[in-house]
């Protein structure tokens, strides 16, 4: 695995803060707030380990599996649901928590989905952000580390199903891609 990597792109310890101060900022502005965290599987799920040990009010928490990509590093644009939230957020207020936002269709499409029942609100925060591939004008209410425009993987962030447990954010040799 560690012979795929192109080089470190952000470390651990980067991602360690980053996590910190937005769970900081979370945790005071829902403060005496019904909050829920949705994490989106595959990807979201360290980010989402991670970032609820950082909040210090009560938070409830659900999962939704959703898949864009297939096995290519081009997003396909449609959104296909694997596993829906079994919780009602009827009343609550919603923090959907991302690996990376690149397109922005996966977002969109969750946002639409979520606000269709019933909640307080919903608001979305990602651990990465790459703003340079945006297709829909979609808003990033905690905003992680933002990333060039390149294939990473690593803190859940996967390529064809794998480097997923790479505690730091990596590029992958031209090969390793191009072998596919
Ligand atoms: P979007 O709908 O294009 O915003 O897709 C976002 C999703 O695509 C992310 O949650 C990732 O799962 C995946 N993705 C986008 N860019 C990368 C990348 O550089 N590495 C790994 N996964 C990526
Ligand atoms: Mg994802």
């Amino acid at each position: 695995m560690l012979e795929d990597i192109d080089k470190v792109l952000i470390t651990r310890e980067v991602i360690r803060e980053k996590v910190k101060e937005l769970g900081k900022r979370i945790s005071e502005d829902y403060k005496g707030k019904d909050l829920i965290l949705i994490g989106v599987l595959k990807g979201g799920f360290i980010f989402l380990a991670d970032l609820m040990r950082e909040i210090t009010i009560p938070v409830d928490m659900d999962l939704i599996s959703v898949t864009s990509y297939g096995n290519s590093t081009e997003s396909s644009g449609v959104v296909r649901i694997i596993k829906d939230t079994d919780v009602n957020i009827e009343n609550k207020h919603v923090l959907i928590v991302e690996d990376l936002v690149d397109t922005g269709l996966t977002l969109n499409h969750l946002k639409q989905l979520f606000n269709t029942r019933g909640p307080k609100s919903v608001k979305i925060c990602t651990a990465f952000d790459k703003p340079s591939r945006r297709k829909v004008d979609i808003e990033i209410d905690y905003q992680g580390i933002v990333v060039p425009d390149e294939f990473i993987v690593g803190y859940g962030l996967d390529y064809a199903g794998k480097y997923r447990n790479l505690p730091d954010v990596c590029t992958l040799k031209k090969e390793v891609i191009e072998r596919r």
